[in-house]
């Protein structure tokens, strides 16, 4: 989704700039541009191609003051005068992230009072609003101020004037930004790793910050307009962890960090002889003695971890659990329940959908709160009581990977700690679970050596349209998570079903162009879903199977297993995503789509 970087140094900021964009394209752009105040004058750059595209552009652009962006079409198609930043006069530049949503109110009365505009995009009324501020004799910082509170909606902006070499605007509402302190020189970005290469010390902006950024000093005013002291903090992202290194995509190495990814989220449960509420905060165990049932509200494929969590919570922990889209559960006239344990789950905590399911959910009277994010000061996670980070660094390509598998770890200690709470888990099975969790990474490792074949059998479904993935129970989600890598990154139509739904429709679609794939645990329902296979075979279907060991199902003609190493119980649900996520990883690079970078997508969905 969008991403901002803004600068103000001794120095020309327009490599760091560039350097900051090109290391937020992973979150998906359609253009980008610049604008620096250069000798009393803002100098503009945009491109709708790559920020390499942009680079070239700008060559002979230099200045010590300036901001960039790159832009994730919202209002207006992707075009070069749609791109960031916008201007006002010449003389006020401004980048945004987020939606108003009163942006044609608001250009009605601008244009009125004489104001051109020269795109389609919401943002342009912010620079115009910040301009007739700044024309009436208001400094930056107060014009900025004034503007913004005649907005409605979300936003993290950056805001310079071409009159004032000396000031950058920036502020948050609803959108993640951040500072970046340096020596006689500030940074500001939408994500950390922007500022890595000039520096590791951050503060993170709170919820209507706005922070007025000279060289040598900065001031932040809260959303009362109070002057206050934010926290500076030394980020322990490293560089390393956002370089591609020996990988060809960002996504194939995320799918390998897997195992020490897994590693790192259980660690301290791994190393201790017992399960305790304390992991999610001080107050979970007095939380979960309180709680009657679980509502988990997330988006696309958190949503599918919270899907398996499901199947988890109720059998294992007997407590009662519904999953929501974010997006659906926001708008839905429910019905709350004081003693329910709502949970979120997401990648980046900035998920625009969850973020206002979990204020929908709190505004109903939902007091328990958990968010199971990877991105420690997100929003999610400021905003929930209980919490429990994923440690699976930064996740870089579009489809989520090891974010996901580590959502799953993190709610399978959910679960067991329930289970506890609940004396639902006895000391021999707590023990029996800590000895599979602390052999889950190694086992994860085992299906990574799958790859070589997996990346042959890729080459099966090049030419194909459509395919269908299936599985049943604990694994119904897994196939819903294999549909959706592979359609996203491969554009491949794909829809998954629990495998016994079969005959009650799309069997239609079933002949010997459509691949059906399905997920084959060695579990309660396997028999059962070998007659659901027999039933696709029987109707020309072309058959791949990930099968565990000892399911008895062998390759034939029009059926292909891939042999899983083992079979991992509860924890099967991990092992199984792995294939699929090579699967898809394999089949994109067949059909030569941008693996990273899918069309019409972006990392971090901070807009509704
Ligand atoms: C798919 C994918 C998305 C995200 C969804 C929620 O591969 O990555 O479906 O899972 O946009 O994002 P987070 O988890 O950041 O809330």
């Amino acid at each position: 989704m969008c991403g901002i970087v803004g600068a103000i140094a001794q120095r020309n900021v327009v490599p760091i700039l560039l350097e900051g964009l090109q290391r937020l394209e992973y979150r998906g752009y359609d253009s980008a541009g610049l604008a620096v105040v250069n000798s009393g004058q803002l100098q503009l750059v945009r491109s709708t191609g790559r920020v390499a595209e942009l680079s070239e552009k700008s060559a002979e652009t230099q200045g010590q003051l300036g901001i960039a962006h790159t832009r994730w079409a919202t209002h207006g198609v992707p075009s070069e005068r749609n791109a960031h930043p916008h201007l006002s006069n010449d003389h006020i530049a401004v980048v945004h992230n987020g939606i108003i949503e009163n942006y044609e109110e608001l250009r009605s009365r601008l244009t009125a009072g004489g104001y051109v505009f020269t795109s389609d995009t919401d943002t342009e009324v912010i620079a115009h609003l910040v301009h007739s501020h700044y024309a009436r004799g208001n400094s930056l910082l107060v014009a900025t101020q004034a503007a913004l509170a005649e907005l409605v909606g979300a936003y993290a902006i950056g805001v310079i004037a071409a009159d004032d070499p000396e000031r950058l605007i920036c502020a948050r509402r609803g959108s993640p930004l951040l500072l970046g302190v340096g020596i006689e020189e500030h940074f500001v970005a939408s994500d950390v790793s922007a500022l890595l290469p000039v520096t590791r010390q951050v503060v993170y902006l709170e919820e209507g910050d706005v922070v007025e950024l000279l060289r040598r000093s900065y001031r932040i005013f809260d959303a009362s307009g109070k002057q206050v002291e934010r926290t500076v903090q030394t980020s322990e992202l490293s560089n390393e962890s956002v370089e591609l290194g020996q990988y060809r995509h960002y996504m194939q190495k995320e799918i390998h960090e897997q195992p020490q990814a897994l590693a790192n989220t259980l660690e301290s449960v791994c190393n201790s002889q017992s399960l305790v509420p304390g992991i999610f905060g001080a107050e979970a165990a007095a939380t979960f003695a309180d709680i009657d049932s679980i509502l988990i509200l997330a988006c696309g494929t958190s949503h599918h971890a919270g899907l398996v969590a499901r199947y988890w919570l109720e059998a294992i922990a007997g407590i009662r659990c519904s999953v929501e889209i974010a997006s659906e559960y926001r708008y839905r006239a429910s019905v709350p329940n004081p003693k329910t344990l709502v949970v979120v789950i997401s990648q980046s905590g900035e998920t625009a959908d969850t973020q206002a399911a979990l204020s929908h959910a709190k505004a109903q009277g939902h007091g328990h709160t958990l968010a199971i994010c990877n991105v420690p000061e997100s929003a999610l996670v400021r905003l929930c009581k209980l919490r429990l980070l994923t440690r699976a660094g930064p996740e870089i390509g579009v489809a989520s990977t090891k974010a996901f598998t580590t959502q799953l770890a993190a709610l399978f200690l959910l679960t067991l700690i329930l289970a506890k709470t609940r004396g639902h888990l006895t000391g021999q099975q707590e023990q029996q679970y800590l000895h599979e969790l602390r052999h889950l990474p190694s086992a994860v490792q085992k299906v990574l050596d799958l790859e070589p074949q997996i990346a042959k059998l890729a080459e099966r479904f090049a030419n194909k349209q459509h395919a269908l993935f299936l599985g049943r129970g604990l694994h119904y989600p897994i196939a819903l998570e294999g549909a959706l890598k592979l359609k996203e990154i491969s554009y491949i139509h794909a829809e998954a079903y629990p495998a016994g739904e079969l005959k009650h429709g799309p069997l239609a679609l079933v002949d010997k162009d459509m691949p059906v794939i399905s997920v084959a645990p060695n579990d309660a329902l396997l028999e059962k879903l070998k007659s659901n296979l027999q039933e696709v075979r029987a109707r020309g279907g072309e058959l791949y199977v990930f099968a565990d060991a000892d399911t008895h199902i062998h390759a034939a003609d029009g059926i292909h297993i891939m042999q899983m190493p083992e079979h991992a119980g509860y924890l099967s649900p991990i092992l199984h995503t792995i294939p699929l996520q090579l699967l898809a990883y394999y089949v994109a690079l067949q059909k030569g789509t941008d693996v990273d970078k899918p069309r019409n997508l972006a990392k971090s969905v901070t807009v509704e």
